[in-house]
């Protein structure tokens, strides 16, 4: 059976990973979170006391750190260098870092270069800001997620609820009108849809609804290749 790559992009909130991570699992895919690759490098520079405006320094940072992605049922877990930071990559601190740390030119190229080497045999569902755009340009199969700013707003703070993490629902609509203006507004890469992205609006989708959306879509195009 012929494999294709899936790329699913959009804003903070829009349920791509859930998504995501449901369409690779009824695929039989691998899923990628490249979002907790990005997370994962701002844990380890606050952890080394990295200054997050550094470039140079962060980006020195990747090249000695060790971002390892295991499948599981609950998503991706991830280790830096061996130590599990599966839900730290998720605290308060590392979010509100983290949009700076990616918008630096030379940690996304070398972010970039180790994407596509996971997604090269094929068989992937990777989710992000730019992976229609830049990680996987000819990719099979693109989706652009997307929600109301106050449907995002409710499931992170839902999640974060879940999690026992601290949050209050009018601050997060903020943040996320926040990051969506960093990383729409940023220099380079920044998320927009790909001319050739399918938009998938969740905002009254389940996300197992939206898997299936995409489940059925990427069955038509392996069978067209
Ligand atoms: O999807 P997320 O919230 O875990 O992503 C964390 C941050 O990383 C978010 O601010 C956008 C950034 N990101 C990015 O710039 N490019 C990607 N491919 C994935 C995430």
């Amino acid at each position: 059976m012929n494999k294709i790559n899936i790329a699913i992009d959009g804003p903070a909130g829009a349920g791509k990973s859930t998504v995501a991570r449901t369409a690779a699992s009824q695929l039989q895919y691998v899923y990628i979170d490249t979002g907790a690759m990005y997370r994962a490098l701002t844990w380890n520079a606050i952890h080394h006391n990295v200054d997050i405006q550094d470039e140079e320094g962060i980006s020195v940072l990747l090249k000695k750190t060790d971002i390892e992605l295991l499948p599981s049922p609950e998503g991706n877990r991830v280790f830096v260098d061996g130590e599990e930071v599966t839900s730290a990559i998720r605290s308060n601190d590392v979010t509100a870092a983290v949009s700076d740390v990616s918008a630096h030119a030379k940690v996304r190229r070398q972010m970039v270069k180790k994407q596509q080497e996971l997604a090269q045999n094929r068989g992937a569902v990777l989710d992000g800001r730019d992976i229609g755009t830049t990680v996987l340009p000819h990719a099979e199969l693109k989706v652009f997620l997307s929600a109301s700013v106050e449907e995002r707003a409710r499931r992170r703070h839902l999640e974060n609820v879940e999690k026992g993490i601290s949050s209050d629902l009018q601050m997060m609509m903020k943040d996320i009108q926040a990051r969506d203006e960093k990383d729409a507004g940023r220099d380079i890469s920044p998320l927009v849809q790909a001319d050739d992205a399918v938009k998938v609006d969740t905002t009254d989708l389940s996300a197992e609804e939206a898997a299936a959306e995409i489940c059925e879509m990427a069955r038509e195009r392996i069978h067209e290749i």
